[in-house]
């Protein structure tokens, strides 16, 4: 029996996964769930532990996981989502955070132009490193914070080449390196390096600012980006955007050796809306289909994909789609459609 791991989190989490949970249990697969509703910030606040070692014993020893969002107002220190969502991406170091965007209903698009409003595209975040990797704080005289991005050879060859391997018509390979000198370069190497493998895949380099231009301009453009941690953090935003919206956006955070996977919506958690009932299950149900292809059952997946589609199209949406379903109806309108 399969088994998975479930952290709803906080805020819209816990409210959006019980539709991807009630989801994937309609589909009656026999899938097991180990919900570990305690870790949130109330428990953080008041132990101050933001993940123990226990509950990583038990995360890891399923099968995958399905993760709402953790964030609260009333925790302003990065040590919470850092012990809880960073650490799991970089404990069990799933490096590939795989961010498909792919344009939920023509009328979803921000986008004025017809033409260019069909974005299908991946965005493949180099999850174990970057700016995340490590953090120095010093004082000296002048307060000074310096935040260490931080790119091997390893894991930029391995992330390229992962992204190579999802893409169909081009891959495009973010970074700044005309401005950031060292990270820049090694990128810049193990990049051509890699593209010359691939020669019948269409390769291309955009520096990070104009990378987000034109996915405005025209994102049908893109196939497959491969970035950096940060840089992906933003393009993935922004293209959930041109997609439909990022209460609908979902991702895959796997690790292509293990095949060990974490799956969770693009989107945080949302306390603006928190308890509204509102919230948006599309994306923790689209992140559930995208863990389902994961464990095996491809055709499930996809007949949920499906079911999001239809039930979008026959305008199922909640409020940040313009509908004004709550969060719960939404979900029945999906699992109608399965
Ligand atoms: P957010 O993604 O939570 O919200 C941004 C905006 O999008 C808000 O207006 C929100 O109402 C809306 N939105 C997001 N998801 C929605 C949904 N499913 N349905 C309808 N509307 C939705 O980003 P934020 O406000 O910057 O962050 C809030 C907290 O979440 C912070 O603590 C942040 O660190 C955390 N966060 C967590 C994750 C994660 O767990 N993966 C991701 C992003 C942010
Ligand atoms: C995401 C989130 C996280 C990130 C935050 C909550 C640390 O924004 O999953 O995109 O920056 O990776
Ligand atoms: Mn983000």
């Amino acid at each position: 029996m399969t088994r998975l791991a479930v952290v709803p989190g906080d805020g819209i989490g816990p409210e959006v996964i019980a539709q991807a949970l009630e989801t994937v249990t309609a589909l009656r697969i026999g899938i097991e769930f180990d919900v570990l509703d305690h870790i949130n910030a109330g428990t953080f606040l008041r132990t101050g532990v933001a993940l123990s070692e226990e509950d990583f014993t038990r995360i890891a020893g399923c099968d995958a996981v399905l993760l709402g969002a953790v964030g609260d107002p009333r925790v302003i220190t990065p040590a919470y989502a850092r012990g809880v969502l960073l650490s799991l991406r970089s404990r069990l170091d799933l490096y590939a955070n795989v961010r498909p965007a792919r344009l939920l209903h023509d009328d979803l698009s921000p986008l004025r132009d017809r033409a260019n409003r069909g974005i299908d595209c991946v965005i493949v975040r180099e999850n174990t490193e970057g700016l995340y990797g490590g953090s120095l704080h010093r004082m000296s005289g002048a307060e000074v914070a310096i935040d260490i991005e931080v790119s091997t050879a390893r894991g930029v060859r391995r992330i390229v080449e992962h992204a190579f391997s999802l893409a169909r018509r081009g891959m495009c390979m973010v970074d700044k390196s005309n401005a950031v000198p060292s990270g820049g370069a090694l990128w810049q190497r193990i990049w051509r390096e890699t593209a010359a493998d691939h020669p019948n895949v269409a390769t291309y380099h955009l520096f990070a600012d104009v990378a987000a231009m034109r996915l405005v301009a025209d994102p049908t453009e893109f196939d497959v980006i491969v970035t950096n941690n940060s840089f992906d953090d933003i393009l993935s935003d922004l293209a959930a955007q041109i997609a439909g919206g990022l209460g609908t956006a979902a991702s895959a955070n796997v690790n292509p050796d293990t095949g060990f996977c974490l799956c969770e919506p693009v989107h945080g958690s949302a306390p603006d809306i928190t308890g509204t009932g509102t919230a948006n299950p599309v994306g923790a149900i689209l992140s559930a289909a995208l863990l389902l292809e994961h464990l095996g059952y491809g055709s499930e997946a996809k007949a949920v994909r499906s079911a999001v589609d239809r039930a979008v199209a026959a305008g199922h949406r909640t409020p940040d789609l313009g509908g004004s379903l709550t969060t719960q109806q939404a979900g029945s309108a999906v699992r109608a459609e399965l």
